[in-house]
């Protein structure tokens, strides 16, 4: 049985990592075009860096839920290709062997200049200079509105060869991710939709779970049988 799934902010949100389009969501305190696009960075980068220093010091904070470890699990139980758009590492900590990070990592760092990349956990400045090339042009290894989302090829195939596509804890307001299931559908998969509410793209799915992230998911995955 092949499985793919697709996260969302929702399945964190149980981990106190704050969503983007709930009523005290990130966006309600940050406009996306200060903090979130390439133009932001080159305006403002120190304003950039302490935005996803926040966000990264957010992360590190949390703990994995039990939706995180119920995903952990499926991989035991299927072939599952496991695609986020999150961008802290709570799969990983939660125990998830493989991740698609589409809209890239907060704990990644990126050189504005030559595109190398590295790992940083910590506080991040546009100053650090690059381990590669030597120039101060740090920025977050996050895909900012207006690039591409990472791993795209992988993530269309996966979504083409799946028997079941699942959404969980996303809006399926932020495209391409929110044409996943529509795409998934189209190729024969039997797509299901996990969150506590209605999304944009609710129609695309032809099965809802409706509730919190933490019960759902481990229900889902208590449907698979144990390999
Ligand atoms: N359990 C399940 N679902 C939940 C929970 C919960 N406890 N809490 C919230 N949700 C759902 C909401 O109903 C909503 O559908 O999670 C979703 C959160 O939506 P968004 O805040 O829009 O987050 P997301 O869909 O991941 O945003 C996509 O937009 O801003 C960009 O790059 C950013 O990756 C992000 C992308």
């Amino acid at each position: 049985m092949r499985v793919t799934v697709l996260t969302g902010a929702g399945i964190s949100a149980e981990s106190g990592i704050r969503t983007f389009r709930a009523s005290d969501g990130l966006w309600e305190d940050h406009r996306i075009e200060d903090v979130a696009t390439p133009e932001a960075f080159q305006r403002d980068p120190a304003l950039v860096q302490r935005f996803y220093n926040m966000r990264r010091a957010d992360a590190a904070q949390a703990q994995p839920n039990a939706a995180h470890r119920a995903l952990a699990d499926l991989a035991l139980r299927c072939e599952l290709t496991l695609i986020t758009q999150n961008v802290d590492d709570l799969h990983e900590r939660g125990g998830s062997p493989a991740v698609i990070h589409m809209h890239g990592r907060l704990n990644g760092a990126l050189c504005a200049a030559c595109e190398a990349r590295w790992t940083a956990p910590g506080v991040m400045s546009h100053q650090d200079a690059c381990p590669n090339c030597g120039r101060a042009a740090t920025r977050p290894d996050i895909v900012w509105f207006g690039e591409m989302p990472y791993q795209m090829e992988e993530i269309w195939a996966a979504v083409e060869a799946a028997d079941v596509f699942a959404a969980i804890g996303t809006s399926g307001q932020v495209y391409p991710a929110a044409a996943l299931a529509q795409h998934a559908r189209r190729h024969g998969a039997e797509t299901v939709e996990l969150n506590i509410a209605a999304s944009a793209v609710s129609r695309d799915f032809v099965r809802h779970l409706t509730g919190p992230a933490t019960r759902i998911v481990p229900e889902w995955v208590a449907g698979f049988s144990q390999t």
